[in-house]
This record gives C-alpha cells, structure tokens and sequence, in this order.
C-alpha cells in the first residue's frame, strides 16, 4: 500500500518537474517572438537591415557570469559589439578559440577598441583564491592563479575577502589586458594601423556602472623588451 502511495507521489513530482522543465524552455521562444515584435513595431524593416551585414566598432572579452551581457551593459544594440566571453575573461595566449575571434575582430571587422571587462565579485575569481577543487574549470582557473602568483606580496596585505577578490579582478583584467598586447595579432596590427586600442575595465554589479581601470594600451612601446616583437618581415 506504502508503495502504491509513493509511486504515486513520485509520478506527480516527475509530472510537475517537466511540466516546469517545459514551461522554462518555452518561455525562452516566448520571449523570442516577443523580441521580434516589439522590434518589428519600432521598424518594420528591423530585421531585413540586421541580416544586411556587422560592422562593430568594438571587440568585448568579458566573463560568462550571466550578469554581464555587453550590449545591456553598454547599452548598444546588436551590431555594434562583438563578443567573446569564457569564465573571468582570460585571454591565454593559446587559446585558439580567443585568438581566432580577436585575429577576426582586428584583421577582418576592423575594430577600433578591444575591452577586457571583468566584474567584481566574480565567481572565477572568488574560486581561483580559494584551495577548493571545482573539477575540470580548475585548470582553467590555474590562469587566474598565476595572476595571484604575479601580485601576491599585494594581494596577502588586504586582509578583507570581498576587497581581495575585487582586487584581484583589477589585476586579472589588467594582465589579460597586457596578455592581449603581448599577441602577434595585436602587435602586427599596431604596425599598420593607429586607432587599434585595448582598454580594461571593471563592472559593479551593485551599480551597474564601470570602472575604467585606465590601463588603455595603443602601441607596444610599453611591454618589455622581450614580449616587444620584430616586425614579421623579418623571420
Ligand atoms: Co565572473
């Protein structure tokens, strides 16, 4: 009899789960035609301009945390920024998913700025200071270690958690920042073209508003001798 009655309170649940389940997955066409709409009322011929072609000014690098989308952040429209986003936006200097994305972005699409925008209070970041294994993205978070490794003498004087994660933020977009400057890509662009810069920036999601790390970098006269490359011309 017990069985009976938990078999069946266990079909209910499972039916109110993919009942749920089902409802937060049309929820996402719903809103889908619901964006088609509303745009189509502003401009009938919304859509047909869009499919026309991309011609962004800018290349974002931010973080995968759902908090930070770059075209609400910046309030542009789509179009207008192209994206590229991983867990506390690193940019490894073999990661060919990064580097194939910012050697489109400068060489094809032309940008003229490319934003590393990182967060406070990023998750990454918050794991990567911590000595709890997260599985796989542990790895990914090594990069984020080394950062600390770079600035620790820094970083072990801030006694406060929250102020040391936020910190270690800054830092980080400032190193992926350099890390972007140290690219071939990046370098060879410099050589023909003046209006290329890389800039950092840091999002409050208590705010909403950015913090320009002022860490803007438009030539590789600042990096040091060693990661300051010779022209291609001459391998
Ligand atoms: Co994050």
């Amino acid at each position: 009899m017990d069985s009976i009655i938990n078999n069946d309170k266990q079909a209910k649940m499972a039916h109110h789960i993919q009942k749920n389940q089902r409802r937060s997955y049309e929820e996402l066409l719903q809103g889908n035609r619901d964006w088609v709409q509303s745009e189509l009322d502003q401009d009938p011929n919304y859509f047909t301009k869009l499919a026309a072609g991309q011609n962004p000014d800018v290349l974002w690098i931010g973080c995968s945390d759902s908090r930070v989308p770059a075209n609400q952040i910046t309030n542009t429209r789509p179009g207008q920024v192209f994206v590229h986003r991983n867990i506390a936006n690193v940019c490894v200097h073999s990661d060919m998913n990064m580097l194939s994305v910012l050697d489109y972005a400068v060489n094809v699409l032309k940008v003229k700025h490319v934003i590393v925008a990182g967060h406070y209070g990023c998750g990454g970041i918050t794991a990567a200071l911590s000595n709890r294994q997260f599985g796989l993205i542990d790895n990914w978070l090594r990069h984020i270690k080394d950062v600390y490794r770079l600035h620790s003498v820094e970083l072990d004087s801030i006694e406060d958690q929250t102020q040391k994660v936020n910190r270690l933020v800054e830092l980080n977009v400032m190193e992926q920042v350099y890390n972007l400057c140290k690219t071939t890509i990046v370098q060879n662009a410099w050589r023909k073209r003046e209006d290329l810069e890389i800039h950092g920036w840091v999002i409050n999601l208590n705010t909403g508003l950015v913090k320009d790390l002022d860490v803007t970098a438009n030539s590789g006269e600042e990096l040091g001798e060693v990661f300051n490359l010779d022209s291609e011309e001459n391998i």
